[in-house]
């Protein structure tokens, strides 16, 4: 395992795609800025300053697309929600990956697959973490209700220590992971889950549905009922909860 620094860069994700080739499984490009960072559903994810975490995993893991692969957003959302206990602070899992403090989102991940043909070339995990931002600053970013992890501790965050813990906490069980997929993870997964039994509005590819978030398969996905059926979403964005 290797971590590649970059001083700046447009976007990790795109640097990880870019250099797929000449990278080996297991590298770790980071930033300490990013000029053109972007998430899940063509969002920009903005540059907050130069002490936080905006990293990919560039993974290469076989040629062939295994279920499990589609789950690495998940895990890595449960790696970093251990990674933040250890800072004192109770965080939560919107589905399928956010996670927020308090209700506010701290960080986004974003997979980004790279096939030729059917050979799978790579897997890129994006991951961004609010470490250290301005309290002024958390305002104009975005209409969404956003933190950083100083805000809620009080207290300036080591990137360098932050990183180092994320990264191997990630690769700790990655392998094990990778073999067995989403179902060894279910429970961390459902104690961090914020949304369960919730009236919520899911964004997907298709449009808006919404429902109650009645539970969440072995394979990550959210069955949603809606009017005494259930709808099974493997891909979306929770956006609203609607809390009673
Ligand atoms: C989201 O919440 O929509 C996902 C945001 C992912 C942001 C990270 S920052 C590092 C990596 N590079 C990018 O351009 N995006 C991801």
């Amino acid at each position: 395992m290797q971590i590649l620094t970059l001083k700046e860069v447009d976007s990790t994700n795109f640097y990880a795609k870019n250099n797929l080739e000449a990278l080996s499984d297991k590298t770790i490009i980071q930033a300490l800025r990013q000029t053109f960072g972007h998430g899940r559903f063509s969002r920009k994810w903005i540059d907050l300053g130069g002490e936080n975490l905006y990293l990919s995993f560039v993974l290469k893991p076989s040629t062939d697309f295994l279920e499990s692969y589609s789950n690495l957003t998940q895990y890595l959302s449960v790696v970093l929600c251990e990674v933040l206990e250890n800072y004192g602070l109770k965080p939560s899992i919107k589905w399928p990956n956010d996670v927020l403090i308090n209700d506010k989102k701290i960080a986004g991940i974003l997979s980004e697959t790279v096939m030729q043909g059917t050979e799978l070339k790579g897997l890129i995990l994006g991951i961004g973490v609010n470490l250290n931002v301005d309290k002024k600053d958390i305002k104009k970013v975005t209409d969404k209700v956003i933190t950083a992890l100083n805000l809620e501790i009080n207290e300036k965050v080591d990137l360098q220590n932050f990183t180092k813990d994320l990264v191997a906490k990630f690769f700790e069980k990655y392998d094990e992971f990778l073999l067995n997929g989403f179902r060894i993870i279910k429970q961390d997964y459902l104690n961090y889950a914020n949304f369960l039994n919730e009236n919520v509005k899911v964004e997907t590819i298709n449009g808006t549905v919404s429902g109650i978030a009645a539970s969440i398969t072995d394979c990550g996905e959210l069955v949603l009922k809606n009017n005494e059926k259930d709808l099974v979403l493997t891909s979306g964005d929770i956006f609203i909860i609607e809390r009673e």
